[in-house]
């Protein structure tokens, strides 16, 4: 296990996990509407306790949802079976991910590309062409730049993300949102972006 699996595993041990609002995404909600994204094979990157995973499953997606804290899958595994819904967790790496499987349509990750690209971003990239095909959509929730306060959560810009996944994705959809929080409180500012492989 790497250090930083053991440092993520800690903060659920401890309860320490402010991202948690146990509120399925208004964001992930919107986009599925919006741009009418029929359910298929679906992988959510850092599913944590399982919220957005089980409702995607709840609306006909086929999910993998991968994590690489155990005490975190051990919560979202114990979630879907209350929800009646089946999901395939996987205990594993993104940044080393080897899932002999069909490459999924549609990528999902709330509050997990802007940590990850800090651990490793070529190994995440790698990650994300093996398990995408030419096609494939993926919505990612990260923490945006153009607030200066919140001290919680790792920050991109604009152009980070242009510069870290522009190689591999087009970009279809980049707008800002509010990550929810717990309770109806409005959590911090962040950059809703939906991408798309391109041909190889
Ligand atoms: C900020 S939390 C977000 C969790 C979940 N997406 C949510 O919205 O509640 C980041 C998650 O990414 C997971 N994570 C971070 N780096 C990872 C990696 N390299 N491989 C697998 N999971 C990772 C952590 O264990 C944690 O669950």
């Amino acid at each position: 296990m790497s250090e930083f699996a053991i440092r993520w595993n800690e903060r659920y041990q401890n309860n320490d996990t402010p991202w948690d609002s146990r509120q399925v995404s208004k964001e992930l909600k919107r986009v599925i509407e919006e741009h009418q994204i029929k359910p298929a094979r679906a992988l959510e990157l850092g599913c944590g306790t399982g919220t957005n995973a089980i409702h995607l499953a709840q609306q006909g997606f086929e999910v993998t949802a991968v994590d690489f804290s155990e005490r975190a899958l051990e919560t979202a595994a114990m979630k879907a079976h209350e929800a009646n819904v089946e999901i395939k967790f996987i205990l594993g790496d993104l940044t080393d991910l080897h899932l002999a499987v069909t490459p999924f349509d549609f990528l999902f990750d709330r509050g997990v590309y802007h940590c990850v690209r800090n651990e490793n971003l070529p190994g995440f990239l790698n990650t994300l062409k093996k398990n995408t095909h030419p096609g494939s959509l993926w919505l990612s929730l990260s923490g945006s730049t153009n607030e200066e306060h919140d001290e919680h959560i790792p920050k991109v810009s604009e152009e980070d993300i242009k510069q870290d996944l522009g190689g591999l994705f087009d970009i279809v959809q980049l707008r800002e949102f509010h990550f929810e929080d717990e309770g109806e409180r409005q959590g911090p500012l962040g950059w809703s972006v939906l991408l798309r492989r391109k041909e190889n």
